[in-house]
């Protein structure tokens, strides 16, 4: 047998191809309980937005816009890697706490997953809300070609909503003849980041769903660009509230002028207007342009539901941090001192570096030796990290496999959020608490994939 590290090098050194591939065993009672869902990475052809014409080589999990995926919370999920891909690739579960070796990250807690070759995803969902799946292996190219896809899982009862729309929102980078550009500029990495030129929602242009008139509708909405902060707001009239964030249950608040970056999510009761034939548009306000990301039209006879219907999601069994006993962690994020790279590991990098966490610049994508970790926590023990921005730029600030609560700002009034992915703004410094609950190796990185992948990404050990 392999350990998991043999393995990790086996990948590494091309030893071992079998063990390579064949990915962590499993139980034949884990396989049995429950189907399997396959997601098979490829390439595709697709008409993106407006475009009249296919957009060639997208990435995809299937043959159109990947699949969103229902999961029931605590029962264990069953997935299979299938890669057709011509380069290595791996799923990571956004938001998801579970075992290290399911995480995902290539070169970290798995081997890669080579063309050809498949990987066995199995773990249970402990918390209901609405995550999202995608590669963390040359991620910047692959999340850019189309492979992000939505993850609901569903709360143990019923909440009662009479719809669900899944709101998948991203841009592509593509030029006029509807085929993907060169996917970043330096002098914009080393910024906000490089924006795409087509918006979509669900891989089309400002879509209209029709609902019930008088009905209950949750929109999930999940940014999943590289990119883009987007500023949502419906009319004030709209009868709407958020009521979870990146996946659990909030207080429940208007959407007005809500900042949400890559990576977070939002999820909003909607009740569709009485009148047949009336829109609804959630509208993005972060471009000088602004344009609605997605209208609900009411149809047919009001079934006059009423919002307060909907009782309070139930909170998620996250493991409460105690305060008062709590270690404190900086976490600075700057600019980096050296900017030069390794130009091609295996897991993609760009050739150059502009950014840094605690000084620290990330330099694993495949091509070196990853088995420091910037800091050692201890499990089940209680931290407060306080993440200090020293850029002049928004960062949203994910951490895998663990679920934070958001405790204070010194830039504004902050509401006591647990999340997997905070927006960190320019010049901020944010407190946010957590226990870690399961060893292994986490990232923390910026999900503006760009800034992730010149620099903006560590990991942290729970042992
Ligand atoms: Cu969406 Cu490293 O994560
Ligand atoms: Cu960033």
């Amino acid at each position: 047998m392999y350990s998991r590290r043999q393995i990790l090098k086996g990948s590494l050194y091309g030893m071992g191809a079998a063990a390579v591939g064949s990915g962590i065993p499993l139980t034949s009672e884990l396989m049995a309980s429950t189907p399997r869902t396959d997601f098979v990475a490829q390439h595709i052809s697709h008409k993106l937005g407006t475009n009249d014409v296919e957009t060639k080589n997208m990435y995809s999990f299937g043959p159109t816009i990947p699949p969103t995926i229902r999961m029931k919370r605590g029962e264990e999920f069953h997935g299979r890697l299938i890669n057709n891909l011509e380069e290595p690739t791996t799923i990571h579960w956004h938001g998801f706490r579970l075992p290290n070796n399911m995480d995902g990250v290539a070169y970290l807690t798995q081997p890669y997953v080579y063309m050809g070759d498949s990987f066995d995803y199995n773990f249970v969902p402990h918390d209901a809300g609405t995550y999202w799946y995608h590669p963390h292996c040359n991620s910047l190219d692959q999340l850019s070609y189309g492979m992000t896809g939505m993850i609901i899982v569903e709360e143990d009862d019923d909440p009662g909503f009479d719809q669900d729309i899944p709101i998948n929102l991203r841009d592509f980078r593509l030029g006029g003849d509807g085929q993907f550009i060169k996917l970043y500029q330096p002098r914009k990495t080393a910024r906000a980041g490089t924006f795409g030129t087509m918006r979509t929602t669900n891989w089309m242009s400002e879509p209209t769903y029709e609902a019930q008139a008088g009905s209950l509708v949750r929109l999930r909405l999940c940014v999943t660009d590289v990119t883009r902060i987007y500023k949502l707001s419906l009319p004030k009239d709209g009868e709407a509230k958020v009521i979870a964030v990146d996946g659990h249950p909030c207080e429940p608040f208007p959407l007005r002028h809500f900042s949400i970056g890559p990576g977070q999510r939002a999820d909003v009761a909607l009740r569709v207007p009485d009148v047949e034939g009336t829109e609804i548009a959630i509208t993005n306000y972060s471009s000088n342009n602004p344009w609605d990301v997605v209208k609900i039209k009411a149809k047919g006879q009001s079934v006059k539901r009423d919002l307060a219907e909907i009782g309070a999601l139930p909170d998620n069994p996250v493991p409460r941090p105690d305060l008062s006993n709590a270690e404190y962690i900086p976490m600075e994020f700057s600019a980096a001192a050296e900017k030069a790279a390794v130009p091609n590991p295996i897991c993609g990098g760009l050739g150059f570096k502009f950014w840094a966490i605690n000084t620290s610049v990330w330099q694993k994508d495949g091509a070196g030796d990853p088995n420091e970790p910037i800091k050692v926590l201890k499990k089940n023990k209680s931290y407060v990290f306080e993440f200090i921005n020293r850029t002049p730029h928004t960062h949203p600030i994910h951490i895998h496999g663990m679920t934070f609560q958001i405790l204070k700002s010194n830039k504004r009034e902050v509401a006591p959020w647990w999340t997997d992915t905070a927006l960190v703004l320019p010049d901020e410094k944010m407190q946010v608490a957590l226990k870690p609950d399961t060893e292994g190796d986490w990232l923390i990185h910026c999900h503006i994939l760009e800034h992730q992948k010149s620099g903006m990404t560590a990991f942290m050990r729970v042992e």
